[in-house]
């Protein structure tokens, strides 16, 4: 039995990356996985496979984000299939590597709409449906918190935003017991990074010279952390920011 046996676990954009990394590996630890997508279903559709292929159970909800009433949608695909939920890792997200000068509100709008107000409004309309004792965990990005980049300004900015929600909500849901907290990984090897790592010929080599470990990092990375934070082991963490950098910020 898993140590999150009889758990159930929502991770928004698991059909790929690294939050495809963090549902099979809270699958693997027993929990029941719902299994998030945008457009790729049948992305989404090897995560649950591979997640019942290594003994867990898994469904997956297919939600476009960042647009009007995407929560409640959400939840509603939710509801579908299960009575409740333990575990909420806000994932998914997108990037913006366009500097003030050349950003447009269009794209500005749009970052902030799928990495922020989407999180906020899939705790505000789920939080009902949240067990006491459950967590949110909130995958952030050591870009809000490292040197200034400012072609990803934007992006870090939607990121500082959401660690600022996942210290304020801690005190919002502490009474319940339920944690809350971000995570913030380095640069992880999926397909958000490829044109970093792959676009050049010392792309991976440059981006692995940012961290004090000298590697880039893999999606298992960040789902190892998340999965202590989601375990009993993680059950006096709250508020925090958790570094996943391999050392980028030092
Ligand atoms: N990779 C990194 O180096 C890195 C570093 C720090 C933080 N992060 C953060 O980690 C998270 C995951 O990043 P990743 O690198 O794994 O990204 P990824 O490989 O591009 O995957 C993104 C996931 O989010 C979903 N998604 C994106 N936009 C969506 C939308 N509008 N509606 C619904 N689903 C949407 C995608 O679903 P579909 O494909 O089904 O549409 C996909 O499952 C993001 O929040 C990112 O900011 C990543």
């Amino acid at each position: 039995m898993g140590v999150l046996a009889g758990r159930t676990a929502l991770v928004t954009g698991a059909s790929r990356g690294i939050g495809r990394g963090i549902a099979e590996r809270l699958g693997r630890d027993g929990a029941r996985v719902a299994v998030h997508y945008g457009r790729n279903e049948q992305a989404a559709k090897e995560t649950v496979a591979a997640i019942e292929a290594a003994g867990g159970t898994a469904f997956a909800i297919g939600v476009e984000l960042g647009v009007p009433g995407d929560a409640q949608a959400l939840w509603a695909e939710f509801d579908r299939h299960a009575d409740g939920l333990d575990i909420l890792v806000n994932n998914a997200g997108i990037g913006s590597t366009r500097p003030i000068e050349e950003i447009e509100e269009q794209e500005y709008d749009r970052v902030f709409a799928v990495n922020v107000k989407a999180p906020f409004f899939i705790v505000k309309h789920g939080a009902e449906r949240l067990r006491d004792g459950g967590r949110v965990i909130n995958i952030s990005s050591g870009l809000a918190r490292t040197a200034a980049m400012p072609q990803n300004m934007a992006y870090a900015m939607t990121k500082g935003a959401l660690d600022v929600f996942s210290r304020d909500l801690s005190k919002v849901l502490g009474s319940r017991g339920i944690t809350v907290n971000s995570v913030a990984p380095g640069i992880i090897d999926t397909d958000n990074t490829a044109e970093l790592l792959y676009g050049r010929p010392d792309g991976r080599a440059a981006a692995a010279a940012f961290s004090a470990l000298g590697g880039v990092g893999e999606p298992a990375e960040v789902a190892d952390v998340v999965a202590f934070l989601a375990s009993e082991g993680g059950r006096w963490v709250t508020g925090s920011w958790v570094d996943v950098t391999g050392g980028s910020l030092t």
